[in-house]
């Protein structure tokens, strides 16, 4: 059996920070309102001029240091965004353009903020088919340009930035139990779960695109009737995860939601009866990244020590289409 091994993380974050103050000179909002809904009070946001696939590429640059492994070594690149440079061709070309390799195949994935866990899931099939060995998968953003910044009820909530990770196949790995202890099941990839119900596109999406107004378009978004559905979906899939492995929360070292609101991701660690403390949270620093968020939350967590080897890790995304998922990885 060849599974994925997680070998290196990186992430990037724009150097202009925009804080609630300075949004309240621009939009009827305060933050309070900020912090007291959503638990943000930063966002970055990407210079004039710094597209998708710059953040993208110093993530990528990032992971790839952290693993030891040279860009020529990657058959693979999946990049998840919502926000891509151009229509096409897919921004994961325009990374390995400017990462300066040429070898395998790259493409996007289009979930938005579940689009890493979508682009992970995608890797790490290819990996178990036998298709790739050695894999970039990205999540990168600039949500800053497809925000109505009129609109406080969606302006507040978005920002910038890329994360990635390299994934390796790792052949032969035994298989363990299914009912073996958590800390004995081999590392890696252990499972994705990934769903969409298409019924609700309309609760959260662009209202602009090549095929219908050819204009890029603004995000709109039900956010009440997204947040009822986060909690529902998140829940189910969280759930549905930990029973694939005849595992239960206490045995999850980190969940790495993404980071929409904290609200949100406080009632997931409630019903998963998950301490606080053992959830990784940028949502404060970051706000809501898409596609980003969930590697910029494990490169922080890997960053400063919380995450290590053999922890068991939990990730989570829920976004517009509606499209949620769920990975499980030993770290
Ligand atoms: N500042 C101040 N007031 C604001 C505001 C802001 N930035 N945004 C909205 N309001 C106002 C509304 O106009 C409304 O005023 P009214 O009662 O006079 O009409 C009031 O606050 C309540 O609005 P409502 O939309 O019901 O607030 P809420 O408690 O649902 O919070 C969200 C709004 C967007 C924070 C919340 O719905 C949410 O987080 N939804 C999920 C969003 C999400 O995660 N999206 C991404 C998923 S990937």
């Amino acid at each position: 059996m060849t599974r994925s091994l997680i070998v290196g993380c990186g992430a990037y974050l724009p150097s202009q920070v925009l804080t609630n103050h300075e949004l309240a000179a621009r939009v009827d909002t305060t933050d309070e309102w900020i912090v007291e809904r959503t638990g943000i009070r930063t966002r970055h946001i990407a210079a004039d001029g710094e597209l998708t696939s710059d953040l993208g590429e110093q993530a990528a640059r990032a992971a790839l240091a952290s693993a030891g492994i040279d860009a020529r070594q990657v058959d693979l690149i999946v990049l998840a965004t919502a926000t891509p440079d151009r229509t096409f061709p897919a921004t994961a070309t325009a990374v390995q353009a400017k990462l300066g390799t040429r070898q395998g195949a790259a493409f996007d994935v289009q979930a938005v903020c579940s689009g890493f866990i979508y682009a992970l899931a995608v890797a790490d099939n290819f990996i178990k088919a036998g298709q790739s060995r050695t894999a970039l998968v990205i999540g990168a953003e600039t949500f800053s340009r497809i925000l109505d910044w009129q609109d406080r009820g969606t302006c507040v909530l978005f920002g910038d930035g890329a994360g990635a990770v390299v994934l390796r196949a790792e052949n032969g790995a035994c298989e363990a139990a299914a009912t073996a202890p958590s800390n004995a099941r081999p590392r890696g990839i252990l499972s994705t779960h990934l769903h969409a119900d298409g019924r609700q596109h309309d609760m959260l999406y662009v209202d602009g695109g090549p095929s219908s107004t050819q204009t890029t378009g603004h995000l709109r978004m039900k956010g009440q009737e997204v947040f009822r559905h986060a909690v529902i979906n998140l829940a189910q899939v969280v759930e549905e995860a930990l029973a694939a492995n005849h595992l239960g929360a206490a045995d999850i070292d980190w969940l790495v939601p993404h980071q929409a609101n904290r609200r949100i991701i406080d009632y997931i660690a409630r019903k998963l009866a998950l301490p606080i403390e053992k959830v990784v949270l940028t949502v404060e620093q970051h706000g809501n990244t898409s596609a980003a968020s969930v590697p910029l939350a494990l490169d922080v967590a890997v960053r400063d020590g919380r995450i290590k080897q053999g922890d068991m890790v939990l990730m989570e995304a829920m976004g517009g289409g509606f499209t949620w998922g769920a990975a499980l990885a030993r770290w």
